[in-house]
């Protein structure tokens, strides 16, 4: 070996001990566009997870639903097809009915709610059922806000203001019955279609947090706010159950801590950004109106009606009173 090869085997020796191998860049799906709490935890969680793995790990986001609907997200990533999805817990409801107890309508009355319900006993006990239901694992939680209804015809504050209009909503039962228990037939829509459909008038209006509004620029078809706050939306982060239980226990520890950053993170933008954010809807020009009588008919008609009809999906009253208590909130 003569003195150029030692000093070149000699260099790459050093890089090799310097640089770690090359890094396994996960897919992470999310059905939102830019700028919204979506995106926020997705690049929390690749800050943390390269960072915790010292660069063995990391991810890419593909905002837009470029991965698929956010339904559909929840099926690649239970039959290995795609590693990591972001998606509203409306999203996971279907293929894990005890999670539904977060959309019944009413029950997370705030931003601390969301909070104390996801990162306690209750939060691991879903974490465990999702896994056994529908084969995905939630490692972190994002928080987006209340979904507040939007629409292009008019200002609506009360129940009787909705009638007539066309309202999308997610294909999610306990969504559907909330409207119908407010006198309308809504009109269940995957999420990856919604603009077009407000864009084209084949609905009038839709909900979702002003965040969601936001980054999905639906000030650009659709003109009224009226501020609901029947559901806060939660959205989970989730991992293939089959990718993380292929991976190493040191990786595995990597990728939950990270999802606890990620979590962490999404909640202080939430905080940050919300009031901004809808002040600049407002700039934009959509107009807000608060609900009549402090929402009294809207909550009195979906929780009378729409939490029975859901006790046995979700798994018995029991859950719905554990969540409730868990709030310091009495038992039903
Ligand atoms: C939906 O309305 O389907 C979801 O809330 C969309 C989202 O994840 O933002």
């Amino acid at each position: 070996m003569n003195r150029m090869t030692r000093l070149l085997t000699g260099t790459l020796t050093a890089l090799a001990l310097v640089l770690p191998a090359a890094a396994t860049e996960y897919r992470i799906a999310v059905g939102d566009g830019a700028g919204g709490t979506q995106e926020a935890l997705g690049k929390a969680f690749i800050a943390a997870l390269e960072e915790k793995s010292g660069g063995e790990m990391t991810g890419k986001l593909f905002l837009n639903g470029q991965l698929g609907d956010e339904q559909d997200t929840v099926t690649a990533a239970a039959t290995g097809t795609l590693d990591f999805s972001i998606v509203a817990i409306n999203n996971i409801t279907p293929f894990s009915p005890s999670v539904g107890t977060l959309t019944l309508p009413y029950v997370i009355l705030s931003q601390e709610d969301a909070e104390k319900v996801t990162q306690g006993e209750v939060g691991e006990k879903m974490i465990a059922q999702t896994i056994e239901d529908a084969g995905v694992r939630i490692i972190g939680w994002g928080y987006s806000g209340f979904r507040v209804l939007t629409n292009s015809k008019k200002p609506v504050s009360t129940v009787a203001d909705l009638q007539g209009l066309v309202i999308r909503v997610p294909k999610n039962e306990i969504m559907i019955e909330t409207y119908k228990s407010w006198g309308i037939n809504p009109t269940p829509m995957a999420w990856g279609e919604t603009f077009a459909a407000l864009q084209q008038k084949v609905v009038d209006g839709q909900d979702n947090p002003y965040m969601t509004v936001y980054s999905m620029k639906f000030d650009e078809v659709q003109k009224y706010i009226t501020d609901l706050r029947y559901i806060f939306s939660i959205e989970p982060l989730i991992i293939s159950e089959a990718l993380f239980e292929g991976l190493s226990d040191e990786q595995k520890s990597q990728v939950l801590e990270a999802g606890k950053a990620a979590t962490m993170a999404s909640a202080e933008f939430l905080r940050a950004e919300e009031a901004k954010i809808r002040e600049e809807l407002v700039a934009r020009g959509m107009e807000i109106t608060a609900p009549a009588d402090d929402e009294k008919e809207f909550i009195e008609k979906a929780t009378t009606t729409v939490w029975p009809k859901f006790y046995d999906q979700i798994g018995g009253v029991e859950v719905l009173n554990t969540v409730l208590t868990s709030l310091g909130r009495p038992a039903v």
